[in-house]
């Protein structure tokens, strides 16, 4: 039987760190000592009893350990958990674990790891307003709905939170508790809050670092008039379902350390506690499902109709970066805004380009041209602006031209502030191209795409005394292409089921306003609890599909998790407000890989007329049809499972609710099942948007429904006119007189 390792997962918030995936560096803190103990996760098999206490659990999960009549053998069981795993957590040396192995109960051992965490204008712009269309009394702003947020904490006396006059009380079978050391933390918008970090000091759900704040009130803040960072971007805040309820997890000790057991012990409670909606904005190096903690746990999540929303990583624009990616998680991208803080960049010779910073300062004199240098003497454009490079350069009271990659802009002032420069212009390197973000910079100072650096780099080379200076022109509205997928997002294919088309979504993730515990760069000395930052990555688009899917089931409490993502995704957005295709980072059009089935639009996805849906039994015969062991199978479903008695099936044979495939000489025939969500009487015809190389035929090509839950099943008949395609794209379309059903398709010949 497999013998896995405890991972950290991590924030995916955009980090100035190495790559959140970076496999080696999570196992570095690994030691290879067999006689030193070291923390698992126990996956046993499920047993046929119910235990009726705490104790009773406990000790039956002892018995798994040997020489438990010695003294400090209690301390090695960590923890036990109920609802997300069948097993317990224990520190044990190499020789205790093979011990553990031989009980008959055994299935596998998962090393403890560790993971890393990875808005006034979002809501408006994913066409929610107050009173109108979807996001009205109507859709009760998600009342009822709980959404449970795994992250690093929450600030409960932000008003995102403290403000709960408008909120309903929590449903009767809620269970959840307040882990909070003074009363009045918890509330109608905040209703639990608890901490599972195994390190005593803190072992409160406070928010010592600003991310669970951040996603908490992104996903259910409360409508907050005034919002604004350092004065920009003001407006009223609200989180995208403002009347639900709010639960925090905190699993992460740090922004960089979550560890897996508490990860795991944070959907443990979430499922028993009854909420409706888990959201998970962490990640880190991907392994197969059965050694994977959040897709473990979030299974036994869907079984009870909760829905699991998860950052796809932020490890983009590279190929297969694509984290959480198991086909029952919603796994979700980020996406630029139509808004920009905007500072533009004015050089000697008369040029004006856009960049953005959300530090707008009110005195600085734009008419005042600044000597530019460049922040290094390499030629090498990722090597700019390093502390000790800037000290071989004269700075002081210039502006300083760096480059490097999105992520580091912030950082990059501070060293450019602290080497006495007096602004600084900051170019991404080319793989961010155009993603630039408005961020609570420490100088003046504007972030600009790669282009505009390399335009003036040429005029910095140009000329013997370069000028340059920034006009600070506030929030700008309206800015296209809009949405693009952010450089950082991470892509697809999944590397563990590149038969999936990963990621589902995009939403906003990039200088997203939401609440934050501490003042941001202060300028006055006011006290007040009023603060907000703005702050980028797939973290961030996570709790927007969050709160969307509590929308979305406050309204359809009968509806799977498979449904909420199947409306979710057919109804998504491919053409951005240029009127284009959705593109990329680098203004082209970006692939589905990118994208998945779009941007969310969740005025659409409230009233999908079909969707795709699927049983547990349908993922599991998907997880035998990867070729996974019993055992591997049993770890994730809880479940005893004999593959060899039920039906396997491959990838493309999942009713996804989209179509990714390979298809031989011969062609392939797909096999969808689509239920009535709709009108009783209803009637689609097919539309196909095929690229010329492909042979596409579907059917039947009309579907009658006469009533709502009817499900119909349709065959999609697959040639490649020629071979060696890839990813060639095109949409499958089911077409009524008031709507469209989507599905992204990507084929490629073997
Ligand atoms: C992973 O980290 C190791 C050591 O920290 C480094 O040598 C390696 O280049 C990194 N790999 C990637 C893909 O970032
Ligand atoms: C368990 O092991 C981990 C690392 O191996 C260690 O940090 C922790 O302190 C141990 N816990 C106990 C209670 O012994
Ligand atoms: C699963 O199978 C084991 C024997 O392998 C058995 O002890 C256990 O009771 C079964 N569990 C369930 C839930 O049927
Ligand atoms: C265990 O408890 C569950 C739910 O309370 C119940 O459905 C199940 O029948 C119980 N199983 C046994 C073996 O008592
Ligand atoms: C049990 O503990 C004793 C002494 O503490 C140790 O020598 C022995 O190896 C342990 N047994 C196992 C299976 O680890
Ligand atoms: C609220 O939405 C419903 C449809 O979801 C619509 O019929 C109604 O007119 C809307 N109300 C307002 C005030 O816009
Ligand atoms: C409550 O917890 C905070 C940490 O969140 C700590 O700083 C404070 O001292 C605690 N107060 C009491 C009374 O324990
Ligand atoms: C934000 O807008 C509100 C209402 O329009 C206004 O009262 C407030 O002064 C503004 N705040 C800032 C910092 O501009
Ligand atoms: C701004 O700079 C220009 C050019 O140096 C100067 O003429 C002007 O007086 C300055 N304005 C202020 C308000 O300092
Ligand atoms: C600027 O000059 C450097 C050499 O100093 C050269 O390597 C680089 O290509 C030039 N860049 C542009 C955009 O002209």
């Amino acid at each position: 039987m497999a013998t896995l390792t405890l991972l950290i997962l991590s924030f995916l918030i955009t980090l100035t760190t190495p790559s959140l995936l970076n496999a080696s560096l999570a196992s570095s803190s690994q030691t290879d000592n067999p006689s030193i103990p070291q923390t698992y996760i126990i996956l046993v098999k499920p047993q046929n009893f119910n235990f009726t206490t705490q104790a009773a659990r406990d000790n039956w999960y002892a018995s798994f350990l040997p020489n438990k009549t010695i003294n400090f053998i209690k301390s090695r069981l960590l923890r036990t958990y109920s609802d997300a795993i069948s097993g317990f957590v224990a520190n044990l040396t190499v020789q205790e674990l093979h011990q553990v192995e031989r009980h008959p109960s055994f299935l596998t051992a998962i090393p403890n790891r560790n993971l890393r965490l990875l808005t006034t204008h979002t809501p408006a712009y994913l066409g929610l307003y107050p009173s109108q269309g979807f996001w009205n009394l109507t859709a009760s702003f998600g009342a009822g709905i709980i959404i449970g947020m795994l992250d690093s904490g929450i600030h409960a006396s932000h008003p995102s939170f403290s403000h709960d006059q408008a909120m309903p009380d929590p449903p009767p079978q809620w269970k959840g508790i307040c882990e909070f050391n003074y009363t009045g933390a918890c509330n109608k918008k905040l209703i639990g809050a608890r901490s599972h970090t195994l390190w005593k000091d803190l072992k409160s759900p406070d928010d010592l670092f600003g991310h669970g704040t951040h996603t908490s009130a992104t996903a259910a803040g409360a409508f907050i008039p005034g919002a604004n960072l350092l004065g920009s971007a003001n407006g009223t805040a609200a989180g995208l379902a403002p009347l639900a309820h709010l639960a925090m997890y905190r699993v992460c000790e740090t922004v960089m350390f979550c560890s897996t057991d508490a990860i795991l012990a944070g959907l443990d409670s979430a499922i028993n506690d009854g909420v409706h909606i888990i959201s998970l904005s962490l990640g880190g190096p991907s392994y197969p499902f059965y050694e994977d903690v959040i897709a473990i746990g979030a299974f036994k999540a869907i079984k009870k109709g909760i829905l699991v929303s998860c950052a796809a990583g932020n490890d983009g624009p590279f190929d297969t970066t694509v984290g959480n990616a198991a086909p029952w998680l919603l796994t979700v991208g980020a996406s630029t805004t139509d808004r920009n803080v905007r500072a533009t960049v004015k050089l000697g010779n008369g040029e004006e380009l856009d960049g953005q910073s959300a530090y707008q300062p009110k005195r600085y004199n734009a008419s005042s041209l600044l000597p530019l240098v460049k922040g290094s003497n390499n030629k090498d454009v990722t090597m700019y602006c390093l502390p000790e490079t800037l000290q071989s350069i004269n700075v002081r009271g210039k502006a300083v031209l760096c480059f490097g990659d999105n992520s580091e802009a912030l950082d990059t002032g501070i060293v450019v502030k602290k080497a006495g420069g007096a602004a600084m212009i900051f170019a991404n390197i080319i793989q961010n191209g155009y993603t630039t973000m408005a961020e609570p910079h420490v100088l003046p100072a504007s972030h600009i795409d790669y282009n505009s650096g390399v335009q003036i780099l040429s005029y910095v080379n140009s000329t013997a005394n370069p000028t340059a200076s920034i006009i600070f022109k506030g929030s700008i509205f309206g800015v296209t292409p809009a949405p693009t997928v952010a450089s950082f997002s991470s892509r697809g294919p999944s590397y563990r089921t590149p038969g999936i088309l990963k990621p589902d979504i995009i939403a906003p993730g990039v200088s997203v306003l939401a609440a934050w515990p501490f003042k941001v760069r202060s300028e006055s000395n006011r006290l007040t609890n009023m603060n907000f930052n703005m702050i980028s990555g797939t973290s961030m688009a996570t709790p927007h599909l969050s709160g969307i899917a509590a929308l979305l089931k406050s309204v359809h409490r009968d509806w799977s998790a498979a449904a909420i993502k199947s409306a979710i995704m057919t109804t998504a957005d491919t053409i951005g407000n240029d009127g284009e295709p959705i593109k990329n980072e680098l203004h082209e059009p970006a692939s589905f890989f990118d994208f998945g089935a779009g941007q969310v639009n969740p005025l659409k996805a409230a009233d999908p007329g079909l969707v795709y849906d699927l049983t547990v039994d349908e993922y599991t015969s998907y997880l035998c049809g990867l070729g996974y062991t019993n055992a591997e199978v049993e770890v994730i479903t809880g479940t005893n499972v004999s593959c060899d008695e039920i039906k396997k099936i491959s990838e493309a044979e999942l009713n996804y609710p989209s179509i990714l495939v390979i298809v031989p000489s011969e062609g392939i025939e797909v096999r969808r099942v689509v239920t009535n969500v709709g009108e009783a009487s209803s009637c689609y015809k097919v539309k196909l948007e095929m690229p010329e190389d492909l042979e596409v035929g579907v059917e039947p090509e009309m579907l009658q429904f006469t009533k709502v839950g009817e499900k119909q099943g349709f065959t999609v008949r697959i040639k490649a006119k020629s071979s060696g395609l890839t990813n060639a794209q095109g949409s499958l379309k089911w077409v009524s007189d008031k709507r469209v059903v989507r599905s992204s398709v990507i084929v490629s010949t073997k």
